[in-house]
């Protein structure tokens, strides 16, 4: 049977080389097309761990890890993502940032997507004050010559969890694809969901 971990901050550091292991796996894929390294995973999952507010939701099926979520307060996110809240006059006090859900392909399509987006809103909920929870996501062109011919977009799955495209909030991430020399900016756009108070 599959298990929930649930963990926060410090707690998260004993399990950074099975999530970096997964989201270089996962986010080889397209759209992500990422080249990931050890380093390149340490410097980015080190501010979950040094978030005390922080949330991971591992998934494991028999013992072993085969899905990972994050998400932290967007204050505690790195310039390049408040910056689009911050432009657009949003308290970004307020917004409590989704990282990413990584599953290998074997265990999707079986309802651990939405257990992620449950679990993080949950804690988000939990601990208070946020009015929107928010994530991101590559824009790569439709005829992108990497798109797989069966690839099916994510964004109904997202509708599905309550989230609503903001094309206006947009920025650009760094990271290597798989066909490039070196690292280049990725344009991402967010999607947010209100938060009512329950
Ligand atoms: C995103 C992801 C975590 C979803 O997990 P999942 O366990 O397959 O999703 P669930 O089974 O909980 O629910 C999927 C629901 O969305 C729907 N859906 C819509 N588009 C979908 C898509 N492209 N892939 C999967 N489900 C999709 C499914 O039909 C299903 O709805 P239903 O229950 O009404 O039939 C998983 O597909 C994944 O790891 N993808 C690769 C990484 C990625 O792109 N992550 C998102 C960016 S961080």
């Amino acid at each position: 049977m599959f298990k929930t971990i649930i963990l926060s901050g410090q707690a998260i550091t004993p399990y950074l080389p099975q999530i970096a292991a997964l989201r270089i796996e996962v986010f080889n894929e397209f759209p992500y097309l990422y080249e990931g390294t050890l380093e390149y995973e340490q410097h980015y999952l080190l501010r979950y761990i040094n978030s005390e507010r922080s949330v991971v939701v591992l998934i494991t099926d028999n013992e072993k890890i085969v899905g990972a979520s994050t998400a932290l307060p967007l204050a505690d996110e790195v310039q390049e993502f408040q910056q689009p809240f911050l432009q657009n006059n949003f308290d970004i006090q307020k917004v409590f940032y989704f990282g990413e859900s990584v599953l290998q392909k074997h265990y999707r399509g079986l309802g651990l997507g939405k257990r992620f987006f449950a679990e993080r809103e949950r804690h988000a909920r939990q601990i208070g004050k946020f009015d929107y929870l928010a994530f991101c996501a590559v824009d790569r062109p439709i005829d992108h010559p990497r798109r797989p011919a069966v690839y099916r977009p994510l964004n109904s799955f997202w509708q599905q969890q309550g989230f609503v495209f903001h094309p206006e909030l947009h920025t650009t991430f760094i990271w290597k694809d798989s066909d490039e020399e070196q690292e280049s900016p990725k344009p991402m756009s967010f999607w947010l969901k209100k938060l009512e108070s329950t």
